[in-house]
């Protein structure tokens, strides 16, 4: 693989601080027995108030601190919102912008994606900017026109200099925490798609770096055969990451396409 496999375990609203603890205690004890090759690099999006706990102990796990979610403006009378540079002082060097249940459940629009983005550039951290299709979009055959619709918004009011400035998550809204994985050919075309769409908007060499990970019911079963798409540089993982011991399984998938 040319680009560096990136697998991000959103815990979503999972885990407390103890079950934080838990967690790396056991990533812990699998990566000592079964290390992997450093060149994978793997990304923890807990919830807010785990981010301390993670930061603690992800350094020494070299684990990168992921945010779920931010504002789009850098301070001001918002309660319960945090901002992008709150982020980056917790010590994350991502943020999940657009999620499908950001979008579904607290109304995010294309325009206020766009803005999360600028946000998350702007504090100097990386955007894992997610798009998808509902089933009925697949089914009528509009996948394509709606995540082109959805990456061109969302990265409407940022200009990207290198690749290292954006992830990329294709998330079938239908195999989101459904059990319902992508195939690997849908994956590997609606990937290789947005790859295209992605050079259009910046140029091919950004394209060509980025990592485009793919989403929705990645399990240890799944994982091996999606991994092998060449458009498939990793993954975002709900449910599956939950458990260090399953998303250990999840993350080795990738060890026999990057060598040492
Ligand atoms: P899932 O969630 O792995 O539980 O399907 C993926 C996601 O929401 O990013």
């Amino acid at each position: 693989m040319t680009r560096r496999p990136l697998i991000v375990a959103n815990w979503k609203m999972h885990h407390t601080r103890t079950a934080a603890e838990d967690w790396c205690s056991k990533w812990h004890e699998l990566r000592e027995d079964e290390p992997w090759p450093e060149r994978i690099e793997i990304g923890v999006a807990p919830a807010f108030t785990a981010l301390k706990t993670l930061r603690a102990r992800g350094r020494s796990l070299t684990l990168a601190l992921v945010g779920q979610n931010c504002h789009q403006e850098p301070f001001g009378p918002f309660t319960g919102e945090v901002s992008a540079g709150m982020l980056e002082d917790a010590g994350c060097a991502m943020v999940i912008v657009g999620h499908i249940e950001r979008r579904q459940h607290y109304g995010e629009t294309d325009r206020l994606i766009a803005q999360k983005v600028k946000a998350v550039r702007e504090a100097g951290m990386v955007p894992i900017v997610c798009v998808g299709e509902s089933e009925n979009q697949r089914e009528s055959g509009r996948t394509e026109p709606i995540i082109e619709s959805q990456l061109r918004h969302a990265l409407s009011l940022v200009s990207l200099a290198r690749g290292a400035e954006i992830v990329v998550a294709y998330e079938p809204v239908w195999a989101i925490g459904t059990g319902r994985v992508a195939q690997p050919e849908q994956a590997e075309a609606a990937q290789a798609f947005l790859r295209g769409i992605l050079a259009s908007i910046t140029n091919r060499d950004v394209a060509g770096d980025a990592r485009i990970l793919y989403g929705g019911s990645v399990n240890p079963d799944n994982a091996s055969v999606l991994a092998e798409q060449p458009h498939v540089d990793g993954f975002l993982v709900g449910g599956a990451s939950l458990d260090a011991g399953t998303f250990h399984r999840i993350v080795k998938a990738f060890a026999p396409l990057v060598g040492d």
